[in-house]
């Protein structure tokens, strides 16, 4: 059984060495000033050890973003996630491979690894150059989609648009409509974190308002899974550290119980992303609010299987509850 110790303490960032790629767009849209909500009583977290509930299952993914640069390496890391197999009864495992590489690879992979796009269009197949319609991912077996990285929120000064809180929330209306999983990524940068977690808090909530009416009428709260990532954290090596990634997560949590439902803060799975590795796993999947991990660099590593296994060990038999049994499937 995992900690359920409660994090209430301001951390400090210690975030001298991240380097420029963290700061927040030129664009970004105003930081409402929304005072952190209180903490209230959660499922299998944090402050009243005797509101637990059904577990919510555990879930990795990997990105491999833009890599490889070569069809020939993708064997190798396909093999890299035959032992995450082993436990998809205990943590559901899902991977999203480039884009040029999805219809590839998409039935390449040990069954119940959901091969996962990292992208889709908002609307359909049509004329629309250059995109990806969920109904293609249907046909394809597909069952899961991601959305909203911050490498497509406007970080790392693409010379594209920016993606807004209002297309997120179409893209993700969309997607469920098609009967798929999302994983929702949210996240803040460096100078927000640098202003303390009531910033934070309120760039997450930021990012998430949008999505609010389409969570109070998703039945299925597993089918939403929102990966918290700080931007400052993503490649640079600087893990959030266990007590820092809680806090948020709990933050994250508490916010959806006031402005979604308790059920749904219940059940929806937040999972951490930002310089995960097998060396960090196990701390911070020990934290009770982190339900699982979106891995970017060592997810085209063997070590993404020891991720993995750092998330079962630590959720132990609480890990088969909540899930969409999207690991019965492609
Ligand atoms: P990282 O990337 O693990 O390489 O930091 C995480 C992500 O961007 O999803």
């Amino acid at each position: 059984m995992h900690s359920r110790a409660l994090f209430v303490a301001a951390v400090s960032c210690g975030l001298a060495a991240v380097d420029a790629f963290t700061k927040c767009p030129a664009s970004s849209p105003s930081r409402a000033a929304l005072a952190p909500p209180g903490y209230g009583k959660l499922a299998r977290s944090s402050s009243s050890l005797l509101t637990v509930k059904m577990g919510r299952k555990p879930i990795v993914g990997g990105n491999w973003k833009c890599n490889p640069a070569e069809t020939a390496k993708l064997p190798e890391l396909i093999g890299n996630f035959k032992k995450c197999a082993e436990t998809l009864d205990k943590c559901d495992v899902y991977v999203c491979p480039s884009n040029l590489h999805v219809g590839m690879v998409y039935d390449k992979f040990p069954k119940g690894i959901m091969v996962t796009p990292q992208n889709c269009n908002f609307k359909g197949c049509g004329a629309y150059t250059g995109e990806m319609a969920v109904d293609q991912m249907v046909d394809m077996g597909l069952k899961s989609c991601l959305i909203g990285h911050s490498e497509r929120r406007g970080e790392f000064g693409l010379p594209t648009p920016k993606e807004t809180n209002a297309l997120l929330a179409t893209k993700l209306d969309y997607i469920l409509s098609k009967g798929l999983t999302c994983i929702f990524c949210i996240g803040e940068c460096l100078p927000i974190r640098q202003k303390g977690i009531d910033a934070v808090l309120a760039e997450c909530a930021d990012e998430l308002r949008d999505i609010v009416p389409i969570l109070k009428k998703l039945e299925d709260k597993s089918r939403v899974v929102i990966a918290y990532e700080p931007v400052w954290a993503i490649g640079t090596g600087v893990t959030a550290s266990p007590e820092q990634a809680q806090e948020t997560h709990k933050g994250i949590r508490d916010w959806i119980a006031k402005n979604v439902d308790q059920n749904t803060a219940d059940e929806i799975r937040i999972q951490y992303g930002g310089s995960a590795t097998a060396a960090n796993a196990g701390e911070l999947a020990a934290m009770p609010d982190i339900d699982g991990f979106l891995v970017g660099g060592v997810s085209l590593k063997a070590e993404i299987a020891d991720i993995v296994k750092a998330m079962v060990v630590a959720k132990g038999d609480s890990a088969t509850g909540v899930s969409s049994g999207a690991s019965k499937v492609r």
